[in-house]
């Protein structure tokens, strides 16, 4: 009886739809190639999203997050914001196929830009209010296509209230935004830029992504993104961050999501794959202390794994 009473005294229960798995869309049919990095994570053409779509569903997960890596890259990142773009084509063809399906999308141009930076670059800057104008008119036009939320990722300074503007102006008062409230400079964004391919060709993001060793600061990130019209509020990554999970949920009390991004995926598969973990329960582990630290919902490549795994242990 002793599991019984462990689980009635349970504080924190993980569910399928806590989870909102993270999708790349290429360009192509009948394309599915997987992240060598990132074992069981494919870039798929918009025929197999749909199909990965319906199955992510039929597992109880809410939501996904698209990201998209365009045909042809330039300095201005054109496909972000292509009405027949990578994400806007995958937008329609799953909300026609899969409509109860919740779709967000990530905002930001570092996987349309030929330089790989989130913003325009000039001389060796990125200039910030340009950037935020191409970041609006990306929102848009996820909104048009079809998107349920908007999630800008790239961290420049009043990006959220232009992208909320915008979206009341044209006609989506009602769409929410998630914002990449307090986003470090991590290292833990590795295998990520090999699936978005989205890695700077100089520099990196520490201009506009948060110091490692900061939390009041990341308060302060947080507090301008409610105050510019955030409706949830992420914390990225999630495990390093814990704390600042923690702390962001009890000051403001806001929906919070947390980022379990791709370093922090890979790091499990690779030790399973040596046997020096055991994959599944480190999974459950990790994925139990982000939501006891504090996170509403959890954005992360487990999220399959993790449902299927809720699944049989039901
Ligand atoms: C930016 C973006 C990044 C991630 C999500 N959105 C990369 C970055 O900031 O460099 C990382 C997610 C992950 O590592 O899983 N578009």
């Amino acid at each position: 009886m002793t599991e019984t009473f462990r689980s009635m005294v349970r504080e924190t229960r993980l569910g399928s739809d806590d989870f909102i798995f993270p999708l790349f869309v290429v360009p192509g049919t009948n394309v599915k190639k997987e992240i060598s990095s990132m074992p069981g994570v494919y870039q798929m053409s918009v025929d197999n999203i749909v199909r990965e779509c319906a199955e992510v569903r039929s597992l109880g997960i809410p939501a996904v997050l698209l990201f998209g890596i365009p045909p042809a890259k330039d300095e201005v990142g054109s496909g972000a914001y292509d009405k027949h773009g990578v994400v806007q084509s995958a937008l329609r063809a799953v909300k026609k196929e899969v409509p109860d399906l919740a779709l967000v999308t990530d905002v930001c141009l570092c996987e349309y830009t030929s330089n790989g930076h989130c913003g325009i670059v000039r001389g060796n800057e990125i200039v910030n209010d340009e950037s935020v104008e191409l970041l609006v008119r990306e929102a848009t036009s996820h909104a048009e296509a079809g998107a349920d939320m908007v999630a800008p990722s790239d961290m420049f300074d009043g990006r959220v209230g232009a992208i909320r503007r915008a979206l009341d102006a044209g006609g989506f008062p009602n769409l929410p935004i998630m914002s990449y409230a307090a986003k470090y400079a991590s290292g833990f964004y590795g295998p990520f830029r090999e699936a978005a391919e989205s890695t700077p060709k100089f520099g990196d993001r520490r201009s506009h992504q948060m110091d490692p060793a900061n939390t009041d600061e990341a308060l302060r990130e947080v507090a301008q993104d409610i105050a510019e019209g955030a409706d949830i509020v992420m914390v990225k990554p999630a495990l390093p961050y814990l704390d600042v999970l923690f702390r962001v949920k009890e000051t403001f009390g806001m929906p919070t999501a947390a980022y379990n991004v791709s370093g922090e995926y890979s790091m499990v598969k690779a030790a399973a794959s040596m046997g020096w973990v055991d994959g599944e329960r480190v999974m459950m582990e990790m994925l139990t202390g982000i939501k006891r630290a504090g996170a509403d919902m959890i954005l992360t490549y487990f999220a399959k794994d993790a449902a299927r795994y809720l699944e049989k242990h039901r």
